[in-house]
């Protein structure tokens, strides 16, 4: 049984084929390497010892997508495929839409044409907005995105949502992430950002291995326990894991459905460099800077529902992300460069 995964070869996709080869999945994966190094599948093969078919297309690319869905024997879907950036989301919505939206498009439009009606899309707890409630569950209303990005996440979940209403053929899971950090237990894969990183963990690595000189905290004044920003972090492999058990879902012929994947804690930015610190030993000097627009104070999950109906929950908890999102930098100060 193959799974196709767009974007495949970044942080999140790449540690997902490691744990869909473990389960025994056969991965084709797409993607345009456009965020990502074709580094990460090979050093994916190394870990499993099992080889990814690889296509660098792109999703819009309908010929390519044609010639996939006619070579290899793809059951289901699992769409990584996507420009993240929220910053530079603002300053190029149509990119972002083109890429994002359009492309989903053209993907689902020739996954139907070629009779494979399964899918797991990647959402984001961005949907949500500032959330009506906390600690947040999926039935919480979806909210005023800040961003083009997350318009992009809210757009794409309707779109799918009116496709599987209008065609119950399909089984598609819509997955919203809460803050994915951490790396692979072998330190060989993991986040590499382009430039100046935007998310809290891999400034803190590039500031513990010496690329950055210190961590800027966005803000001290939110209405939280000491002042800062609270998210619920989760590790990658658990998330990838996952994916993994949302395809079990998909198998029995699921429909529409809407899961978390968040651990159900809350860790501010003083908490999440004070673990880092006791797990690395490593001083992380930081100054309070103003509020960055569009940042909430918190955003946390209820995990409950991918817990009772996918049999999944977070393992790892924040002393192994941090260790592990370490391993990773310490041992790539510069990525897959
Ligand atoms: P990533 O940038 O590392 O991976 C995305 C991959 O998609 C990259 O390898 C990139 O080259 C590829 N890609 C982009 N546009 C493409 C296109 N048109 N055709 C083919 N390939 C294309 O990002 P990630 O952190 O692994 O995120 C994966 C997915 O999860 C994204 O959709 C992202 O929006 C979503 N997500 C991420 C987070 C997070 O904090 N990392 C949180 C919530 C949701
Ligand atoms: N923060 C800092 N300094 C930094 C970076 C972040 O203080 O240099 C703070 C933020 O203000 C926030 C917390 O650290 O309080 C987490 O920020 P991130 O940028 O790591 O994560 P966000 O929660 O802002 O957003 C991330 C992704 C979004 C996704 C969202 C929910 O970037 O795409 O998680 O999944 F939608």
């Amino acid at each position: 049984m193959s799974i196709l995964v767009t974007g495949g070869a970044g942080f999140i996709g790449s540690h997902t084929v490691v744990e869909l080869q473990n389960a025994g999945y056969e991965a084709v994966v797409l993607d345009n390497l456009s965020n990502s190094s074709k580094k990460s599948l090979e050093r994916v093969e190394t870990i499993t010892g099992k080889v990814i078919t690889f296509y660098e297309n792109d999703i819009n690319d309908r010929a390519a997508l044609q010639k996939i869905f006619k070579t290899e024997k793809i059951t289901a879907c699992i769409h990584f495929a996507g420009l993240k950036a929220v910053g530079e989301s603002v300053n190029k919505p149509w990119e972002y839409y083109q890429n994002n939206i359009a492309g989903t498009l053209v993907l689902v439009d020739e996954m139907r044409k070629n009779g494979i009606k399964n899918l797991i899309f990647s959402s984001s707890a961005t949907v949500y907005g500032d959330p009506a409630f906390i600690p947040i569950t999926e039935s919480c209303p979806k909210g005023i995105c800040t961003n083009p990005y997350g318009w992009t996440k809210s757009m794409l979940e309707q779109i799918l949502t009116d496709i599987q209403t209008a065609d119950p053929e399909w089984n598609i899971i819509l997955l919203r992430y809460f803050n994915p950090i951490g790396a692979h237990k072998s330190g060989t894969i993991g986040e590499d950002p382009n430039g100046l990183p935007n998310n809290l963990m891999p400034f803190i690595t590039q500031v513990a291995v010496g690329k950055l000189p210190e961590l800027g905290i966005f803000g001290n004044d939110y209405d939280t326990p000491d002042g800062t920003g609270v998210r619920d972090y989760i590790h990658v492999v658990d998330l990838a894991d996952g994916h993994v058990k949302a395809l079990k879902k998909i198998d029995e012929k699921c429909g529409l459905e809407i899961y978390n994947l968040g651990t159900g804690t809350g860790y501010s930015v003083l908490d999440i460099i004070s673990n880092f610190e006791k797990v690395t030993g490593i001083k992380i000097p930081y100054t309070i800077k103003p509020r960055r627009s569009g940042d909430i104070a918190s955003c946390y999950a209820n995990a409950d529902k991918a817990k009772t109906e996918l049999g999944w929950k977070a393992k790892y908890g924040i002393s192994e992300m941090c260790a592990d999102a370490w391993n990773w930098q310490s041992k790539n100060p510069e990525g897959y460069q």
